[in-house]
């Protein structure tokens, strides 16, 4: 382990000890928890979303339904979990007990209404528990009535609307989470932006269907007999949430400070959402898959590698892959390349030779006497599916070399005509 590094990030005026959160959800649900979660290393948290008072929040039974990928256990999680069942001034108490036991870690208040007279009651009453920020929660995509919720989010004018019924009762900095569940999450983000929104956080769960029981025919969770199209999280949405940001920080009329949200649960994930943009992250299914304590490798990976990079700070790291992102017409075809083999460590499997044959260019030979592969260079289309598909360990035995002077190969029509 190298000398540790200063983790601290400036977010909207505050400096924050580390870029880690929790999210709003069961993970930040009472101050004993946050606590805990403080006491492993977590630098702030978005405290589990205040609800209306006047609606009584019942959780459906059970809430969750773990999603297994092959051995890969919650690959991601199916949620229909609201907003929190706890009392109002209890949530208050809680806030306001954290930022006086903890004055260095920041606390953002989640809040969701239902109308604007609960987000102007929230606001106000987050603000005075002593919330540092607030966030706003346009985006849960089973909680989502019209006008709550999702509905919000997808409905720019009352992103708009909302933000800025909250910006003229709070002075605290404001930020709104956003759907991924929507054409392009840039537009309800400029229109938070207009409402005066600080930053932006994405992203909330995903609205999705992960399972249906084949068995009783009913998707999962099963709530006896019933089941919905709910919130999907976990590492199933990092490919979305890190999409969400790269598009959120590549917008140029935006420029708003983003939390980056969905499917963090290594410093290599926190690293790459940081270089596509984040500048604070936030995480619950990580914590639901490893406790709290997760937080302690993530500091210590992300300390060594921004020491092994030369770098001094989190700050640093921020947006680093943008320069690289560039619109899929961009890219230079006047160069190309093919699949190379480490013959030596083939194993002799013929996968490579399959998957060329039904999905790929049909161009890689096979000796069969020998069971290897026979590569052609010129011919290969560089789809790069035999290298995926490759059982080898350790470093890989098929990798990608550029050819120089190759033209673009055409595959030509194989029919047995
Ligand atoms: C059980 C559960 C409850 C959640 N409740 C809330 C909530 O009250 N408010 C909110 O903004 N997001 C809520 N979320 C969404 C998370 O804050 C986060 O955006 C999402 O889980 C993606 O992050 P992850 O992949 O690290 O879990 C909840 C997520 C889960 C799994």
């Amino acid at each position: 382990m190298s000398k540790p590094v200063d983790l601290s990030i400036e977010f909207c005026g505050k400096r924050f000890p580390n870029p880690f959160l929790l999210s709003s959800s069961p993970v930040s649900n009472t101050a004993e928890m946050v606590e805990r979660a403080f006491e492993h290393g977590f630098g702030g948290v978005v405290y589990k979303s205040l609800g209306s008072p006047h609606v009584e929040i019942v959780h459906p039974s059970p809430r969750m339904q773990g999603y297994d990928y092959g051995p890969a256990r919650l690959a991601g999680l199916q949620n229909v979990e609201q907003t929190s069942d706890r009392p109002l001034q209890d949530n208050l108490a809680d806030i306001a007990y954290l930022k006086k036991r903890w004055p260095d870690r920041v606390v953002i208040a989640s809040i969701m209404g239902f109308a604007a007279p609960e987000w102007k009651e929230l606001a106000i009453a987050a603000e005075g528990a002593g919330a540092d920020m607030l966030e706003l929660n346009f985006s849960c995509p089973h909680m989502c009535v019209e006008g709550a919720g999702m509905k919000v989010g997808q409905s720019f004018h009352l992103v708009q609307q909302f933000t800025e019924l909250v910006r003229r009762q709070v002075k605290v900095p404001i930020l709104a989470k956003l759907t991924s569940n929507v054409a392009d999450i840039s537009e309800p983000a400029l229109y938070a932006k207009k409402g005066g929104a600080d930053a932006i956080t994405a992203i909330n769960s995903v609205r999705a269907l992960t399972e249906v029981g084949l068995d009783d025919f009913v998707p999962r969770p099963n709530i006896f007999g019933k089941g919905a199209l709910s919130g999907f999280t976990g590492p199933g949405i990092k490919p979305i949430g890190l999409r969400c940001i790269a598009e959120l920080a590549g917008n140029k009329e935006l420029g708003l400070p983003l939390s980056g949200c969905g499917g963090i649960e290594t410093w290599v994930d926190a690293a790459e959402y940081l270089l596509c943009g984040a500048s604070t992250l936030q995480m619950t299914t990580g914590v639901i898959h490893y406790g709290y304590r997760i937080v302690e490798d993530m500091i210590e990976g992300l300390s060594d590698f921004l020491a092994a990079k030369g770098l001094g700070s989190v700050g640093e790291l921020v947006g680093k892959a943008l320069p690289q992102m560039c619109g899929v017409g961009e890219f230079d075809v006047s160069r190309q390349g093919a699949a190379a083999y480490d013959l030596d460590r083939c194993v002799g499997c013929g996968q490579c030779y399959i998957v060329c044959q039904d999905a790929g260019s049909g161009t890689l030979g096979w000796d069969s006497a020998k069971r290897r592969p026979v590569p052609d260079e010129q011919r290969c289309y560089s789809c790069m599916i035999c290298s995926f598909v490759c059982p080898v360990s350790g470093p890989p035995a098929i990798t990608y070399k550029e050819i120089r002077g190759k033209k673009p190969f055409i595959a030509a029509g194989r029919s047995k005509r």
